[in-house]
């Protein structure tokens, strides 16, 4: 784990904290209301969505490949009585069996994974039928001036922000995976910097079969 790994994973919930109380927190509650059944969080970092799971779970696994990041997840697990482990995999090899979920939930993840397609392929394989991704993603632009920013600056957001684009076409890519999309809000994160501003929120559910 890189010096800078452990610094980004000290740090999140102190830079986060802002656009956390600005905008995220309401998207998370709202969106995680009705999560019931066998649920699975990617990338679950510090454990931001944990005060918004509710009493419909029957079993609650969240996945977090950086050690740092699932050190601090795990010590907070303890201020929830909810039924959780935590699984250190990252989300394009899941350990899990196929259509074992009714819920994935992905909020500010699909940024950060090393191969967006195969984390797709891998949530569309472990979703139930009538399972539902419910995503949280902050994505490419829209507008083209803005868009051209994201490119230029690339780079540097993926050091600094410890392997977060913040220019992927999330939206279409969780389509290309097989994905209907029967809820889409737009937003923006604000409080951060204007490159990771765009942000969709919505839920995805699974076409007959994997493309
Ligand atoms: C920006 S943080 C988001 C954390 C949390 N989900 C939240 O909403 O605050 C991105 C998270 O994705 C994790 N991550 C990085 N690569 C990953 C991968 N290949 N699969 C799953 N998670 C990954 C990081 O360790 C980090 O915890």
């Amino acid at each position: 784990m890189s010096l800078w790994g452990r610094i980004f994973a000290a740090g999140y919930d102190t830079f986060m904290a802002r656009p956390e109380k600005a905008v995220l927190r309401r998207h998370r509650q709202a969106l995680l209301a009705r999560v019931r059944g066998r649920v699975l969080e990617i990338g679950g970092g510090t454990g931001a969505n944990l005060p918004f799971y509710g009493s419909g779970i029957e079993e609650l696994v969240i996945t977090e490949p950086e050690e740092p990041m699932a050190r601090r997840l795990e010590r907070k697990l303890g201020d929830y009585s909810l039924p959780t482990r935590v699984v250190r995999a990252p989300a394009e090899e899941l350990p899990f069996e196929d259509e074992s979920f009714d819920f994935v939930v992905s909020t500010l993840v699909l940024c950060t994974v090393d191969d967006p397609a195969r984390a797709l392929a891998e949530i569309h394989r472990l979703l139930k039928p009538d399972g539902q991704l419910l995503f949280v993603e902050h994505v490419r632009s829209d507008e083209p001036r803005l868009a051209r920013w994201q490119d230029r600056l690339h780079g540097l957001q993926v050091r600094v922000g410890h392997g977060c684009h913040c220019n992927r076409k999330t939206l279409e890519s969780i389509k290309a995976a097989g994905f209907s999309i029967p809820q889409l809000d737009h937003d923006k994160l604000r409080k951060a910097p204007p490159i990771v501003r765009p942000l969709i929120v919505g839920a995805a559910e699974r076409v007959s079969a994997a493309p």
